[in-house]
């Protein structure tokens, strides 16, 4: 694929790096950023033949098979409208929109211009988030009950997120975004949310926007979903999962505790890892940062996606769903109560009936719970079909 990038900024370079490492054969060939020193700066560390100050220019180049929006929030409609009259395909970074009804702009721009729309949600890629997936397919961890998800880190590193106007919210929009599509996936898409309750303040910074918040969405099936973000948090970028399901649980920590830890007296001076605030003392690097979050397994689901003409893992009409949950927290917020989720489109089972399956201990009793004690006795915790009586039995 040829690629045109729009934006020269921190993830910008994040997605160059993945994808022309590793001897990878699709190619950046050009960009745009508003200054053009900084498109003349970013073409010449990735060997592009050509750099624009103007948008459509990058987009309508020849030789461009797909766009990648790697602008601010408050741009990726515009962007992908301009792809849409160029009928270029578009993949966009998160979130997909400022709100729900931004997002489902971009979704029938790309459907009724027939164009590719991949939503650019990384941390759905990650190796030990396809694993975990996989897991919950196989049956490992039963049915899922919860899904928690937290993005926690010191804040952003440019002046735009901190502009409600621009980036639509704060620690919400920015990280919420991606903890409720990870939460989402685990307990499945198929799955529709129906209600949000979020509480939400600026705890630390002079800011409009929320800088801490957490939510629970909860989905049809009576599944929960939980988010954590904050740009208050201070030692690093934490990215942490953690499901519970009624055959077993999953814990995983993406970022700041890999298994990798290294101590320095700060001599180095070296890049330790995204939002990490030192580079002395007991440190948490990454292996390979692009790896751990996702980009290159994304990609790659990205332009097999296309090539094999079917949907990624994660597309507009996902980036969508998640803007509506996050407008019924940032309302639950507000309002201090239970929001529903507002979904025009909704592509899902229908609202789901939970039907609960209790495990028969026999013909008479259903077990609730069994366990060995300290002193070696076993315990039965039994509930009788007919009457409901509750008794427990042991053995020793
Ligand atoms: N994990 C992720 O997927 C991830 C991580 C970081 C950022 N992002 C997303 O990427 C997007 C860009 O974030 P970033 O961190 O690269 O920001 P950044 O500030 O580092 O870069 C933004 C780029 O857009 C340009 N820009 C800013 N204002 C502009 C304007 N008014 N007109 C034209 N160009 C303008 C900047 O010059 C720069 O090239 C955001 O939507 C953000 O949410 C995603």
């Amino acid at each position: 694929m040829n690629i045109a990038m729009l934006g020269s900024g921190f993830i910008a370079r994040f997605y160059a790096e993945s994808l022309h490492g590793q001897r990878r054969k699709d190619r950046i060939v050009t960009v745009y950023s508003r200054n053009i020193d900084n498109a003349k700066r970013f073409a010449d560390d990735y060997g592009l033949s050509s750099h624009y100050d103007d948008m459509e220019e990058a987009i309508n180049k020849d030789e461009v098979d797909i766009v990648l929006i790697s602008l601010p929030n408050h741009l990726h409609e515009p962007a992908v409208e301009a792809c849409a009259r160029a009928k270029k395909h578009v993949l966009c970074t998160k979130p997909l929109g400022r709100t729900a009804k931004e997002a489902k702009h971009m979704l029938e721009l790309v459907e009724e211009a027939g164009i590719f729309g991949g939503y650019l949600e990384d941390l759905c890629y990650t190796p030990k988030f396809l694993k975990s997936m996989e897991s919950i397919r196989q049956g490992s961890i039963g049915r899922v009950l919860w899904a928690k998800s937290r993005e926690t880190h010191p804040g952003p590193h440019s002046d735009w997120f901190w502009d409600k106007e621009q980036s639509g919210g704060g620690a919400i929009i920015d990280l919420g975004c991606h903890c409720v599509e990870i939460s989402r996936n685990f307990i499945g898409k198929n799955i529709k949310p129906l209600e949000v309750m979020c509480w939400a303040a600026t705890q630390v910074h002079p800011i409009d926007a929320e800088d801490h918040a957490i939510g629970l969405v909860k989905y049809a099936n009576g599944a929960i979903g939980q988010f954590e973000v904050s740009w208050a948090f201070r030692g690093g970028m934490d990215l942490r999962d953690e499901v519970m399901g009624t055959e077993g649980t999953i814990w995983v920590n993406s970022f700041l505790r890999t298994g990798f830890e290294m101590f320095s007296s700060g001599k180095g001076d070296g890049y330790v890892a995204e939002k990490a605030e030192v580079n002395k003392g007991w440190l948490f690097p990454v292996g390979d940062e692009a790896h751990e979050l996702g980009y290159p397994h994304m990609f790659t689901d990205m332009f097999e996606a296309i090539e094999e003409n079917r949907d990624p893992l994660e597309t507009f009409y996902d980036g969508y769903v998640v803007n509506a949950i996050l407008d019924a927290a940032y309302k639950s917020a507000e309002t201090k109560l239970w929001e529903p989720v507002v979904l025009e489109i909704w592509r899902g089972d229908d609202e789901t009936v939970y039907n609960k399956e209790y495990t028969s201990y026999d013909d008479e009793f259903y077990l609730i719970k069994e366990e060995v004690l300290p002193n070696g006795d076993a315990k039965l915790i039994l509930k009788n079909k007919k009457t409901g009586e509750l008794v427990q039995k042991t053995t020793s």
